[in-house]
Parts: C-alpha cells; structure tokens; sequence
C-alpha cells in the first residue's frame, strides 16, 4: 500500500519514517524543493529522524521523496501534515492546508484515504477538507479522518509510535481505515464519535497549557512583589499526590503549537457566539511577558539599562530543538534594546537568526539570561567569572543560580 505524506516538517517527516518501517510503501512531498533535495541526502533538522534512517530507508525503497504531486498518483493514503499559524490578525490562517487539499485533489482516485494531521478549528475537516477536495476532484467515494499530531519534538519518552492517537473519521469505514492504519506502528489507538471531537480535544491540550503557563506566570509576578521563590512555592504545591500538575514561570511560550492553537479554539468559540475569556487572557498573559520581564531587569539595573551589555543562553523556543518561531526570547531581545540595552546571544543550535550570529557564551557582560538552557551550553564561563546571571528558564533544573521567575 502506497502512503504520500503531504508536508515532510515536524510532524510530517516523522510520521513518513514510521509507516514506510511499518511496511509501507512511503513518498514523502512538499512544495519545498530544497527541502526534498536535502531531504534526498539525508538532511533534515528534525530530532525524530536521523541521517541514516533517511538514506537507509530510501536505498530500501521503502521511502521517496518529491516535489511533483503527479508522482504520488499512485498512493491510496494522503496524510496532511501542513503548517497551519495564524494570519497577523491573529487568526486562523489555513492556506497551506487549503493549498494541500487543492493539490490532492489532482491525483486522489476512488476509495482512497485522506487523513488530517495538521491543528484546524472544530469542523475543519468537514467543512473546509471535504468541501475542496470534492469540489475540485469531482469524486465522492473518498474517506476522509483526522488523526490530530501530537508530538513533541526531541520529547525522549514520548513518539509517534508510544504517544496515544486520537482518530475519527466523517465515516464509520473511514474511522476504521484511520485507525487500520496508525494501528501499524502506534501502540494506542483512541476513536471518537466525530472528527470535531478529535480536532476540539487537540486544541484543548495546547490551550490547557497556555492557560496553565499564563496562571502560573501570573503567579511569579504576585511571588516576586511578596519576596519569595515562585519555583519554590510550585514545587511544594506539587507535593500534593492529588488534584495538582506543576506548570514552571517563563518569559512567555514558543513553538507552532501552545502561542497558536488557543486562537484557533477561540474562533471555534467565536464561530458560535460564545467569548473565549480564559483563552484570551491567557494569550495575552503569557505574551506580555517579554515586556514584563524587560522592565524588571531594568529596575534590577540600577532603573537604567543604557549602555548594559546583556547576554543571552538560548533563543530556540525549548531546549536540544533548532525551532526559532514564535520564541518569546526574540521578543524579549527587542525589548531590552528598545529599553537601551546591547544584547548578544549565545545559541549552539541556531547558528544565525535575523543576519546575527550566535557568539560565544562571555563574561564581558553586565548581565548574563538563562532563557533555553540547551545540554551542550557549558556555563563555567559565566560561573568561574562570577557574571550576574538570572535563571529564565522554564523548567525545573537549577543550573546554580536562582531561579528569577
Ligand atoms: N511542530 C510540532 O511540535 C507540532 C506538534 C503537533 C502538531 N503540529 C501541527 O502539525 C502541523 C505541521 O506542523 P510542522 O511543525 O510539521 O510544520 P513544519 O513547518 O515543520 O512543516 C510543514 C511542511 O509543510 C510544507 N508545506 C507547506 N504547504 C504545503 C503544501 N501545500 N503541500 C505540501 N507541503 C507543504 C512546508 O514546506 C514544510 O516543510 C501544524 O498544523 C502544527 O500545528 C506541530
């Protein structure tokens, strides 16, 4: 059986890598032609896959990649694992996924299997997949599911083979042919009623988070006036063996997933009347803090920061990942030069961002930031020096110095 997976990213690659070893036979596509070059030499940045398994697989024929849609006419699986942000309304802003349905449309044949993998607001496959779909292939006899992604890049524990797969097709059969499927090669298999359930539940997770992250940071804001270790009194609380989940204070969230899911069940709710107030002040919560924690690093430094030279440890949105988008360190950056400071960073996987380089990790600084504590930054620079440092970072590690947040 032939498998196309539409988008070879963060989620596309690896779940294109799972089926062709559990026997499938795999075409990995996307409109990226460079992408499919490297992704032809065994290049790609994602955690999940290495080198070798790429190439291995390709010289087994169990996996190919292309660019040319007209070459996976032969598949009977689409998967759509599509980029789907928001527009700079902050809405959701579906084209990639709309483009993907359009190239479908072009090679799908009768009785295949379409299955969407990418986030989408409640109704999406129903309303917006279908509708392209058949409209523009004319054919009626296609299934169609959603099997919600929800990896966590470089997580070691949880992968695409043990992390539970939410499915539901707008068929019974559809449902069971969803669910054949991810059966090969994922160890749980969880089936609702309707598509919407599956794609609500997935924007639930993320938006649990968000809500989370912005109660908690809220909570190091009253800590920090009171005099007292936010982390400390989280993990404490923590200690409780029931009815608490402990969520660590950060300068705000990154990645394609926690600042931009929330806002697609917003527009859910919106779509039906009904304010999304925790959402929303939840987004705003958590991406104001840049702003906040600038301001409290000014008046840490002396109320001026003109002229302090700052440093920063990580500007990828989480640690051991080469993702940049939507990283509160960014933001974070430009405020403190807006508020006069010269900042640098240090990142050993990012090598450039915005025509800057990473530089070395030094002690010629007024103040050095834990933001994204990667495994391979070494700090015995900033601690043998005895540099002013703040602990930013989100997680509970203590890297020597006080936690800030
Ligand atoms: N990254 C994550 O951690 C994560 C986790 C769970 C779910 N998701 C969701 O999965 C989806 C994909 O995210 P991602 O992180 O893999 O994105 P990504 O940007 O890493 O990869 C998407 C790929 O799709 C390609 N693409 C765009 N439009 C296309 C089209 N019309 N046809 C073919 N290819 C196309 C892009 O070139 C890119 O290579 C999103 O809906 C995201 O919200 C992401």
């Amino acid at each position: 059986m032939k498998v196309t997976v539409v988008g070879q990213g963060y989620v596309g690659l690896p779940i294109a890598v799972c089926a062709a070893e559990a026997g499938y036979v795999v075409k990995g596509f996307d409109i990226d032609e460079k992408k499919i070059k490297n992704l032809k030499n065994g290049i790609t940045d994602s955690p999940e896959v290495s080198s070798d398994k790429i190439l291995q697989l390709q010289s087994e024929g169990k996996i190919n990649f292309s660019s040319n849609i007209l070459e996976h006419a032969d598949s009977s699986i689409f998967i759509i694992a599509v980029p789907t942000p928001l527009d700079g309304n902050h809405k959701p802003d579906l084209k990639y996924l709309k483009k993907a349905c359009e190239l479908i449309a072009k090679v799908v044949k009768p009785n295949d299997l379409i299955i969407n993998e990418s986030t989408c607001y409640i109704g999406t496959l129903r309303d917006l997949v279908k509708p392209i779909i058949y409209n523009l292939s004319g054919l009626g006899d296609i299934d169609y599911a959603v099997a919600p992604e929800r990896i966590d890049p470089g997580n070691e524990t949880w992968s695409v083979y043990n992390t539970p797969r939410v499915i539901a097709g707008l068929t019974d059969q559809a449902t069971r042919r969803a669910v054949d499927f991810y059966s090969d090669f994922c160890s749980a298999i969880k089936s609702v009623s309707k598509p919407e359930v599956a794609e609500a539940a997935k924007l639930l997770e993320n938006t649990f988070r968000q809500v989370n992250i912005g109660l908690i940071n809220e909570f190091s804001a009253i800590a920090s006036k009171f005099n007292f270790s936010a982390h400390e009194a989280i993990i404490a609380a923590a200690t409780k063996p029931f009815g608490f989940m402990p969520f660590y204070p950060s300068i705000g969230v990154g990645g394609h997933c926690i600042p931009v899911d929330p806002s697609y069940l917003a527009f859910s709710a919106e779509s039906v009347g009904i304010e999304a107030k925790f959402i929303n002040l939840a987004n705003l919560t958590n991406s104001s803090m840049p702003k906040i924690i600038a301001e409290r690093i000014r008046i840490l430094l002396d109320g001026n920061l003109s002229g302090k030279k700052i440093q920063i440890a990580g500007i990828a949105y989480k640690p051991n990942i080469s993702d940049i988008r939507e990283s509160p360190a960014l933001d974070l950056i430009n405020e403190l030069k807006l508020l006069g400071a010269s900042v640098s960073w240090h990142d050993p996987v990012i090598a450039k961002y915005d025509n800057e380089q990473s530089s070395e990790l030094n002690a010629n600084v007024n103040l050095g930031l834990i933001i994204t504590p990667h495994d391979q930054i070494d700090f015995s620079i900033w601690k043998d020096s005895r540099v002013k440092v703040l602990d930013l970072s989100a997680n509970s590690k203590n890297y020597g110095w006080p936690k800030f947040l």
